[in-house]
């Protein structure tokens, strides 16, 4: 299965998708593409490292979403891609994008959704004062972290937790679970 992983930020799940498919933890699943609307974004760096494809770019540079995402589609099509993980990216998919990976689109998200959508999840549930948080995988719809969910992980906020011991622990279940529902999805695709 050909994946693209969009990201705009550090790409930390981008790595830990990356690391499990050279440890062949993952198996079946090559990533032939990064996209990112953040050409500086470390993401893209490590794309470039490992000698992955990138195509970044500025979203001010084009009149609208449609147009930019019509770029990406003629990417994804070139290199034929199965499947699109969101890894931190952080703009809503449009219709042209939508429309073409009908439900071959997922997210991974800080939060046990629906609870906390949206930005900052886990200074979210802080301020809530939550117990347990965790890492929901979804299927992407027009909707902010609103698709069908795929798979969830529990993380207990403990009474001593820190903003930072909260995202080292929430960003230990994005890494195993993100790489997991992949080869889940990817099993399926090769049983269809
Ligand atoms: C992750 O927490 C993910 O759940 C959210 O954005 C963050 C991306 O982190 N959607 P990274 O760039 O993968 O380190």
């Amino acid at each position: 299965m050909k994946i693209a992983v969009f990201a705009s930020g550090t790409g930390s799940n981008f790595a830990a998708i990356l690391e499990s498919i050279k440890s062949k933890k993952i198996n079946n699943v090559e990533v032939v593409l990064l996209v990112s609307d953040r050409p500086e974004a470390l993401a893209v760096r490590t794309a470039i490292n490992e000698s992955i494809p990138v195509f970044s770019f500025t979203a001010k540079d084009y009149p609208n979403k449609q147009a930019y995402e019509e770029e990406i589609l003629e990417k994804l099509t070139q290199l034929e891609v199965d499947f699109i993980v969101l890894a931190g990216y952080m703009r809503l998919l449009g219709h042209v994008l939508l429309h073409v990976y009908d439900r071959k689109i997922i997210n991974v998200h800080p939060s046990l959704l629906p609870a906390f959508a949206g930005k900052d999840a886990i200074g979210q549930a802080i301020d809530y004062g939550v117990k347990v948080t965790g890492v929901t995988v979804h299927f992407v719809d027009e909707g902010m972290d609103t698709g069908p969910i795929i798979d969830q992980r529990a993380v207990t906020i403990d009474s001593v937790e820190t903003r930072e011991t909260l995202i080292k622990k929430i960003q230990e279940q994005e890494h195993k679970l993100l790489p997991e529902v992949i080869q889940r999805l990817a099993n399926m695709e090769a049983a269809e």
